[in-house]
């Protein structure tokens, strides 16, 4: 007779939690209910008309055409990880090919790298608020995710001091978000290198989030790993954001050249192999991307100013909110003065249901729910995004007022 309890998943998926893709669930019920929803949860380029330069859409085709439809090397093929090598070189960050790995976007670099270095119990120093595949890789590792503080009233810096206290024998990494999702902030080089200086002394390697380092609206930001080569520092980006290529699964990591990450590099290279490669064709558009035009940067980045230009005007002229202005991106980190017993969440779904504006929680990035933070992705068309202000406006004033 077949038995009928229902089969339980593991206890720690408990808490691996992605709240940007978590709160579409609210949505449709949203749109189930006959009300169009206007997506300000994701920050993909694509559905709002931001185009992929068609030199990297042909790379890949002709890849394809070519017959590269095998499975390509654990680590990437060799002619990309050179291009890659030599793009890092350029950049100030000099790693031969054989510290590049190319990876599934990202994400799987950030999977990799705290696969390598964590074993359960452990801790990684992570920002709050934070890019929340961090803290769910974290727990999907049963390890644990030690916040530090990023200051709004600093331009959201992070508190080099809270860091150092954060410090114990248990930390094995420290993770910077630079230029960062959500807050749209990029650190001045004097905190770089006081981080830097502090993960050195303790032997922590700084996981570089460097996902929107060409996405500056004051220039590009240099790779953290040019102030100091031989530090402990492991870099990530990929195609998604600067290159417009999200959905491709098109991404890098680059071991800094000290020796003292040799152990690290092997380790993820040993993961990487378990997981055979990551897209094949998408890996010749890395090539195209990083040795080709990248002229699209130039349009990109001025519509992104005026987004976020427009972006601050509005937000901060609704009574109730402020917002800090972003220097790179398309995120920015809002906060609603909350009345008594609410939460950010209270805020975002009210909003939600009242009119169709999709944001997600300052809470789902790790901030107290009871700050009234919340993120806003304004890649939308400043048209469509002084509607959408309008009606956050109103609503607003209806919800503080309550
Ligand atoms: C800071 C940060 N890191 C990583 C990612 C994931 O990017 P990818 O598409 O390259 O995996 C994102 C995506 O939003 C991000 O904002």
């Amino acid at each position: 007779m077949a038995a009928t309890t229902s089969i339980t998943p593991a206890a720690k998926i408990r808490n691996f939690t992605y709240a940007i893709r978590n709160i579409v669930v609210e949505a449709k019920k949203v749109e189930a209910a006959g009300r169009r929803v206007r997506y300000l949860n994701i920050g993909d380029p694509i559905p709002f008309g931001f185009k992929t330069p068609p030199h990297l859409v042909e790379a890949v085709a002709k890849a394809m055409r070519d017959g590269h439809n095998g499975y390509a090397p654990s680590a990437g093929i060799e002619p990309v990880r050179e291009i890659v090598a030599a793009e890092y070189e350029r950049r100030g960050m000099p790693v031969g090919a054989d510290r590049v790995i190319l990876t599934s976007g990202t994400s799987e670099g950030i999977e990799l790298a705290l696969g390598a270095l964590a074993e359960a119990g452990d801790e990684v120093l992570v920002p709050t608020p934070t890019y929340p595949l961090y803290t769910a890789v974290l727990a999907k590792l049963a390890a644990k995710a030690v916040y530090y503080r990023t200051d709004p009233s600093q331009d959201w810096l992070p508190d080099v001091d809270d860091i150092k206290r954060l410090i114990t024998p248990a930390t094995r990494a420290l993770v910077l978000i630079d230029p960062n999702n959500p807050t749209g902030a990029v650190y001045p080089e004097a905190t770089r290198r006081a981080l830097i200086e502090l993960a050195s002394r303790a032997g922590i390697p700084i996981l570089a989030d460097e996902v929107y380092s060409e996405l500056g609206f004051e220039g590009h930001t240099p790779l953290l790993g040019s102030l100091e080569p031989d530090a402990p520092i492991l870099s990530f980006s990929s195609l998604s954001k600067a290159y417009l290529a999200p959905g491709w699964r098109a991404g890098w990591l680059a071991v800094g050249r000290s020796d003292r990450l040799d152990d690290v590099l092997a380790a993820i290279k040993k993961l990487a192999d378990g997981r055979l490669c990551s897209p094949g064709p998408m890996q010749h558009a890395i090539g195209a991307a990083l040795s080709g035009d990248r002229s699209h940067q130039r349009d990109f980045v001025k519509a992104l100013q005026v987004r976020a230009g427009l972006t601050m005007t509005r937000l901060n002229a609704i009574p109730g909110i402020t917002c800090v202005a972003p220097k790179a991106a398309f995120y920015v980190m809002p906060k609603v003065e909350l009345p008594a017993g609410k939460t950010d969440e209270d805020f975002v779904l009210g909003l939600l249901r009242a009119t169709g504006i999709l944001c997600v929680y300052g809470s789902g990035f790790g901030m107290p729910a009871k700050d009234g933070f919340f993120r806003v992705v304004f890649l939308a068309t400043p048209e469509e995004l002084g509607s959408i202000y309008d009606d956050l406006a109103a609503f607003t004033s209806s919800f503080v007022s309550a």
